[in-house]
């Protein structure tokens, strides 16, 4: 419902207000505010022409003068000689509907400055920059005319800036390099990050949470930033397989440039900046994708028993599939994955994946019959189409892929891009082969052309080694969830995810949207027994924590055989949501979500720790005044600790609760909690 749409066309004559910054003067061309007043932008051009913007909140500086601009690889870059044309703004207001999410109603509410620039030197480049200013945010980007003297222009960099007004605390992860968005996440002064992958989270000394990051990433490239001095952080553009790191043709515009900034670190996770900032659905009705849970032959790779190659081991087999399938129907799980079911895994296939036919099954895997058993228990397949990298050899396969997972009744299909960083595999229709990025243009390119593919089909997409999550699932709501981050995968092996790791997820890359984390391996154990740092119970809250509209109860029918008392949460737990909130949280060490199930009555809480134990205390003021629910309630033993067989030590009890409650929630060290709350009537 559009509430008002006011479009308001205000030309501002250039302000004649001089900030001093150092030595420089510099002249105020714009300014505007948030529609209640938070934040506020203000765009300076000093004495040779450049020009930088300021980001304050509540009347402080979050952003010093920050520089814009461009460097391209053939001719003079973008930066000096700015003259000021003309600024205008316009006030928006609107909410929307989500067809999945964690809220259903999305309130879009900002004014826009929109800047007119225009170099005064010979070239005479136009460059506008548009500012949406929210109250607890900004994005702003770079909007291109077609023009003569820009007809292509080829990016080497940006010269974005992002000088942040103080020092502070920087939560990040390291771009660039071989394993790209799988590392772990630093807590270092803002002053000592690096190259950096976005979002990075920052709480200024003395001022707001802020986490950087990009909205609407369509046909360009991933944006990380560097440290250049003191306190600023720069955009470090995505490389491209030629010389200049994007290309861009006529008119265009960049992504978002986003600052979500809030009181406390929860204000971040509640921020709708990002998907405000994407165009809305552009698939019509995806009605046809129902979220759910998923459980699949997969932890058993991952942990290294069975293959996903043909041989003895290999897992995908029909008789495997069949007890999966089982297992699914008997817990009204509603889809199996399988991975390693088709041709082109034998051999080395990481890195490598010219092999791969996403529409041939193995020889023992019986895709006709499996599809028909599936149906006939209620259960649908979930597809798996690893590409090892070899992107332009999946798009040959698209039509042929996407009609091969429809025909047996997959309504989403997992993709994968195992391979190292630049290692992507392109080849063009002359023949051109090159290799790309994981998160360059091209890439941005392909993970669009592949969920188009598939919407046509009816199919969703969870990409794994994917490109960084923008909001786009808001025009492409088949683009359900991705990985983009280390998941449970990594408790499988040599390096595993220390128990800060998912604390420090919900405030960065959980920011970016839905993550196949795949939680729930109540087992507790990796490769060679080794045990996870983790207890059981906070292996429950990870499934109201992480958020993902596909959820994955990634341990194996057997081993849930063994906790089938745990097990009661994950089959009762939604995986669509009418209203989420985030009770309380710090970035690496702890946070309480609760929310609604989408449609119904109950809600739904996870909290988690990291390696200390805590004693949070929430009041119940979120659920219905007047109502008695029934907490059905997992937590930590009393002597339950990640570094002890105690890890699996899980208290089940339920009791009455009014909204008027508090509850106290204790945390074993590595540990959680998860409630649901059944409403009077409800089950
Ligand atoms: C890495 C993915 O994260 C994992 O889920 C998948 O099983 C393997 N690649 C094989 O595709
Ligand atoms: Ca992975």
């Amino acid at each position: 419902m559009i509430r008002h749409l006011i479009a308001a066309a205000v030309m501002l004559a250039a302000v004649p207000a001089l900030a001093q910054d150092g030595a420089r003067v510099k002249q105020q061309i714009a300014t505007a505010s948030s529609p209640g007043g938070l934040v506020k932008v203000a765009l300076f051009r000093d004495g040779d022409g450049r020009v930088t913007y300021t980001v304050e909140r509540r009347g402080k500086p979050v952003l010093a003068p920050s520089r814009l601009g461009f460097l391209l690889t053939d001719a003079r870059k973008i930066e000096r000689d700015i003259g000021f044309v003309a600024a205008e703004t316009r006030d928006f207001d609107e909410s929307w509907e989500q067809p999945w999410g964690e809220w259903r109603r999305i309130r879009n509410h900002y004014r826009e400055l929109k800047v007119h620039l225009r170099e005064t030197s010979a070239l005479a480049r136009a460059m506008d920059v548009t500012f949406r200013l929210y109250d607890d945010g900004v994005g702003f980007r770079y909007e291109f005319p077609d023009q003569p003297n820009l007809k292509t222009a080829n990016i080497a960099d940006e010269l974005t800036e992002f000088a942040f007004a103080q020092d502070g605390t920087a939560w990040w992860k390291p771009a660039f390099l071989s394993n790209h968005e799988e590392y772990l996440y630093s807590k270092t002064p803002l002053s000592a990050v690096g190259t950096a992958d976005t979002p990075v989270t920052i709480k200024l000394a003395d001022g707001p949470y802020v986490a950087l990051h990009e909205a609407a990433l369509v046909d360009y490239s991933g944006m990380a930033v560097a440290r250049s001095e003191g306190n600023t952080l720069r955009a470090a553009l995505t490389p491209g397989a030629g010389r200049a790191k994007v290309v861009k043709q006529g008119a265009w515009t960049t992504p978002w440039r986003t600052l979500i900034i809030a009181d406390d670190a929860p204000g971040l996770y509640m921020s709708h900046l990002m998907l405000n900032l994407n165009e809305p659905n552009k698939l019509g009705d995806v009605s046809w994708f129902k979220p759910g849970k998923f459980v699949g032959v997969w932890w058993n790779m991952i942990k290294g028993d069975w293959t996903w190659a043909r041989g003895p081991r290999h897992g995908a087999t029909t008789a495997n599939v069949k007890r999966y399938i089982d297992f699914a129907a008997t817990h009204r799980i509603p889809n199996v994955l399988v991975e390693g079911w088709n041709v082109g895994w034998d051999g080395d296939w990481a890195g490598n994946g010219s092999s791969m036919n996403f529409a041939q099954p193995t020889e023992d895997f019986d895709a006709d019959a499996l599809a028909a058993y599936a149906k006939a228990k209620g259960v649908r397949l979930i597809g798996h189409h690893e590409t090892g990298g070899a992107a332009s050899h999946y798009e040959g396969q698209f039509d042929a892929a996407f009609k091969f997972a429809a025909d047996h009744g997959e309504m989403v299909v997992k993709t994968g891009y195992v391979t190292e960083a630049a290692q992507i595999e392109r080849v063009d229709a002359d023949g051109a082969a090159s290799r790309e990025w994981h998160e360059g243009q091209w890439m941005s390119n392909h993970h669009l052309r592949v969920v188009q593919a598939a919407a046509k089909y009816h199919v969703a997409i969870d990409s794994h080694e994917p490109i960084k999550g923008t909001g786009l699932q808001r025009t492409y709501p088949n683009w359900v969830a991705r990985e983009g981050s280390r998941g449970m995968e990594y408790n499988a092996w040599y390096d595993q995810n220390p128990p800060e790791h998912e604390a420090n997820l919900v405030f960065t890359r959980m920011l970016e949207g839905p993550m196949d984390f795949t939680p729930g391996v109540l087992s507790l154990t990796g490769q060679r027994g080794t045990p996870f740092q983790s207890t059981e119970a906070k292996q429950l809250a990870l499934y109201v924590v992480l958020y993902s509209p596909v959820v994955m109860a990634a341990d194996t029918p057997e081993n849930y055989a063994q906790h089938m008392g745990a097990f009661q949460f994950i089959k009762d737990l939604p995986t669509d949501w009418e209203e989420t909130r985030m009770l309380n949280g710090a970035p690496g060490d702890y946070t309480t979500i609760v929310r609604k199930e989408r449609g119904g009555e109950n809600w739904y809480l996870g909290a988690i720790t990291d390696e200390e134990a805590r004693t949070l205390e929430v009041p119940l003021d979120f659920l219905d005044a007047g109502k008695t629910y029934l907490a059905q309630i997992y937590r930590d033993g009393d002597d339950a600790d990640y570094r002890t067989d105690k890890r699996h030590s899980i208290a089940i009890e339920t009791r009455r609760v009014t909204s008027a409650d508090r509850l106290t929630l204790k945390l074993a060290p590595g540990g959680g909690q998860a409630i649901r709350f059944v409403a009077p009537g409800k089950r």
